[in-house]
C-alpha cells in the first residue's frame, strides 16, 4: 500500500507465515529500495515476499527498479495498471512469478495475453483504487476466462472472509486495510485512528484525489478541502507523474476499502494475523 508498508511491515508478516507486499515506489528512489530488499531478505529469510510494481508510461522508475528486483531475485512480483508480457518475461528469467491486479475480465484477458502466473481480483470496496464489480460477479468472469490461480481483494478483513473467497475458488485472500491499523504499518497515528472510528458507511470512491476512482475516508476528503459528491478533474499521476503532490494528497487523504469497520484496535502484525487464523478456523464447516 501506497506510503503505508515497508521494510517492517513486510517482514512482521512473513514472519507469520503470510507472504507481505509493498509497492517499490514506497522507498522513494531506486536505491533506497535496493536497500529495503537487503533488510527484506535478512528479516525474512528464505519465505516468499512481494513487491507491487505500477506499470504505467507514467512511472520513470519502472525499469531500474524491474532491474533491481531482478538483483535480488524477488520471488513475487505484483504488477499494477499495466500487464506488458517484457516484464513478466524478465521476472520470469529469474524465477520469479507474477500476479497481476485486474478489476474487471477485459483487463484479466490482457494480463492471461501477457503470460502473468496470477490474478488478483480487486472487486468493489476494496481499498485504494478499487474496482466496482460485486466479488462473486468478477471471480465468476474471471474463471471464465482463466485456470490460472485468483486471489480475492476487497473488504477482507476476517478469516470467515477468506474462507469465503476460497469457497468461491480464489487461492485466497488479499488484505490491504486490515494491515493499515497494524504498529508496524508506516501510517500515521491519526490515521489509523481514524481508522478505528470508521465504517463502511464512511467510505467514499471518487476519483478526486488522483483522477483514477478509489475509496477514502470521508472525514480526510472533507478536511482536504474536497466535496466528496463532485467528480474530479485531477490528472492522472497515479503515484508518480507528479510524484509530491500524490504523495502529500495520500499522506492526508486516508484511503481505506469498506472492511474498515471490522477494525477494534491497532494490533501487531503478528496479533492481526492470529486473529485472522482464529476466525478463519472458527468459520470452518
Ligand atoms: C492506503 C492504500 C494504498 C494502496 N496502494 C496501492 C498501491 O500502491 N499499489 C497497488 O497495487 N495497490 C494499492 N492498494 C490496494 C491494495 O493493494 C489492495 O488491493 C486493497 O487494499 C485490498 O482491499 P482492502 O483494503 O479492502 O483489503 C492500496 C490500498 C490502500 C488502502
Amino acid at each position: 500500500m501506497f506510503l503505508v508498508s515497508g521494510v517492517d511491515l513486510v517482514v512482521a508478516c512473513c514472519q507469520t507465515g503470510v507472504i507481505g507486499s509493498f509497492p517499490a515506489l514506497n522507498a522513494r528512489t531506486t536505491e533506497a529500495l535496493d536497500q529495503w530488499l537487503d533488510a527484506i531478505r535478512q528479516g525474512v529469510g528464505s519465505r516468499p515476499y512481494a513487491v507491487n510494481l505500477i506499470v504505467h508510461p507514467s512511472n520513470p522508475r519502472l525499469s531500474q527498479d524491474l532491474d533491481c528486483l531482478q538483483r535480488h531475485r524477488v520471488p513475487l512480483v505484483i504488477t499494477s495498471l499495466g500487464a506488458v508480457d517484457s516484464v513478466v518475461e524478465q521476472v520470469h528469467s529469474w524465477g520469479g512469478l507474477v500476479y497481476h491486479d485486474v478489476t474487471n475480465a477485459k483487463h484479466a484477458r490482457k494480463a492471461v495475453a501477457a503470460g502473468v502466473d496470477g490474478l488478483i481480483a480487486v472487486s468493489a470496496g476494496a481499498g485504494g483504487h478499487a474496482g466496482t464489480c460485486h466479488p462473486f460477479a468478477l471471480i465468476g468472469e474471471l474463471q471464465a476466462i482463466t485456470d490460472l490461480p485468483i486471489v480475492l481483494a476487497g473488504a477482507i478483513s476476517r478469516g470467515r472472509e477468506i474462507r469465503a473467497a476460497q469457497a468461491l475458488g480464489a487461492q485466497g485472500g488479499y488484505l490491504g486495510t486490515a494491515f493499515i491499523a497494524t504498529q508496524e504499518s508506516m501510517a500515521s497515528d491519526p490515521y489509523k485512528a481514524c481508522l478505528l472510528d470508521s465504517q463502511a458507511a464512511d467510505v467514499v470512491y471518487t476519483d478526486q484525489v488522483s483522477g483514477v476512482p478509489g475509496n477514502f475516508i470521508r472525514r480526510s476528503l472533507i478536511q482536504a478541502g474536497i466535496d466528496p459528491a463532485q467528480s474530479g478533474e485531477k490528472s492522472l499521476d497515479l503515484h508518480t507523474g507528479d510524484a509530491a503532490s500524490e504523495a502529500k494528497a495520500w499522506k492526508t487523504i486516508w484511503s481505506a476499502g469498506q472492511g474498515v469497520g471490522a477494525i477494534g484496535q491497532v494490533h501487531s502484525t503478528a496479533e492481526l494475523v492470529q486473529a485472522l487464523i482464529k476466525d478463519y478456523q472458527a468459520g470452518a464447516v
